[in-house]
């Protein structure tokens, strides 16, 4: 028998504790995910226990839900759905109605609600958490499934462009605290995502259009071939033709889960931050016109400064930010919003404000996203003021001629 360590003596013992966790979940891409002869969502349900009949709520953006006569349709197409599949699916009770867009993350009392619905209805942590919506809704859904007894499965089934080929195949969760966003979250991967294009269709043409800069990011920054392929079918994609637009976002999301699940990062624990390009400016954009500028709107902008500001440090050839600008804007983006021109106490662009937001939210350095390339993302780590103050002035008078 080995001797049992001597305690109570005065030096420091280290043990190291050290085990990793593997995460897998699956990214389904579907169409009609509520047609009860759509086996997609019950197979993703029964994958670890496939003869189980498993709890299930479903929180529902209420953006989809709609008014008067239509108000019911798709709560009721979920319900059929769960009675079409009755053997594996037990509805814990009818699907709930929640705010969507920034209000459900923005007013504590919501998350509060809903994680009293799930105490009320003695959900275990092997029953299922479904948020349908957009990703708002997804954020704040998430939070509260990986929190309620420290982790519920949770499954997305993401509504608008911008969840289906970014957030909601992501890994984080959150609500907004204090005026900051996404100050309380999560990092904890789904259990599965449902990406269905029949609720994409249905959007604004202001949110399609939102959502398609971040493909347009994410081809700048990992894929040159994408980005060429954006171009040849800007016809398509500016007319929201279907395929075009479903081509779009799968190429978008297998992007962002290959940098996620190959980029070495996934719960950003480092200070960079590849798929934030254009985004620095884009979230002091976003505070600046309180949310009247979309996420994806603001980040077209910033990906159309950033590229500037790459060729004028020498990093980008000359020309490709008009390449990107007219890409851009051929999809329907505003690449000028007058909230660039403010500037504060010091005369400076208030804007550039958004280059100290962006480090303290990275907790380190200073790490920006350029373009050495098309398809090439290069990280600095200082960006020169006066330089991207021209940048500044160059998008604006590519705007405001004359
Ligand atoms: N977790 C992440 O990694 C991550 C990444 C990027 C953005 N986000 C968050 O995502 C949110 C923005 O998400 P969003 O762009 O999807 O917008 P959103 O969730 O704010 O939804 C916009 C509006 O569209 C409605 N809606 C949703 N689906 C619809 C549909 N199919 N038809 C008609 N209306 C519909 C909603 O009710 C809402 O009013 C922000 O809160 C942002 O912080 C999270
Ligand atoms: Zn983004």
């Amino acid at each position: 028998m080995s001797a049992l360590p001597q305690i109570g003596t005065t030096h420091t013992a280290t043990h190291w504790q050290r085990f990793s966790v593997p995460y897998e979940f699956p990214v389904v891409f579907t169409e009609g995910v509520f047609d009860p002869e759509n086996p997609a969502l019950r197979d993703v349900l029964c994958r670890l226990e496939p003869s189980k009949r498993h709890r299930v709520v479903f929180f529902v953006d209420d953006g989809l839900v709609g008014t008067g006569a239509s108000r019911t349709a798709l709560l009721e197409s979920i319900t059929k759905y769960a009675q079409a599949y009755s053997a594996s699916i037990e509805l814990a009770c009818e699907p709930i109605a929640v705010p969507g867009g920034e209000k459900i993350k923005s007013e504590l009392h919501f998350v509060e609600s809903l994680q009293h619905t799930l105490f009320d209805l003695h959900i275990d942590r092997h029953s299922y958490v479904i948020a349908v919506g957009g990703g708002a809704v997804l954020d704040a859904v998430g939070l509260i499934s990986t929190t309620t007894h420290r982790g519920l499965r949770h499954i997305r089934i993401p509504t608008t462009v911008l969840a289906q080929n970014d957030s909601g195949v992501g890994v984080k969760n959150g609500v907004n605290l204090h005026g900051v966003k996404n100050f309380v979250g999560t990092f904890a991967p789904p259990f599965a995502v449902l990406n269905d294009i029949r609720f994409v269709m249905s959007l604004p043409a202001r949110d399609k259009i939102a959502g398609m800069a971040e493909a347009v990011k994410v081809s700048l920054i990992r894929d040159a071939e994408f980005f060429g392929w954006i171009e040849r079918h800007q016809d398509g994609l500016a007319t929201f033709e279907r395929t075009a637009m479903a081509q779009l976002i799968r190429r978008c999301a297998e992007l962002h889960m290959r940098q996620i699940g190959q980029g070495g990062d996934p719960f950003e624990m480092g200070s960079a931050r590849p798929l934030d390009y254009g985004h620095w400016s884009a979230h002091k954009l976003e505070s600046l016109t309180r949310h009247h500028v979309r996420h994806g709107e603001a980040v077209a902008i910033g990906m159309a400064l950033d590229a500037r500001y790459s060729v004028l440090a020498g990093l980008l050839q000359p020309g490709e930010e008009d390449r990107i600008c007219a890409l851009l804007e051929f999809l329907g983006f505003n690449l000028w919003h007058p909230a660039l021109a403010k500037t504060g106490a010091s005369s400076e662009p208030v804007i550039l404000e958004g280059l100290r937001d962006f480090q303290e939210h990275l907790g380190g350095a200073l790490c920006v996203t350029l373009l050495a390339d098309i398809g090439v993302g290069i990280e600095v780590h200082e960006i020169d003021h006066a330089r991207m103050g021209q940048a500044l002035q160059w998008l604006r008078a590519r705007a405001e001629p004359g």
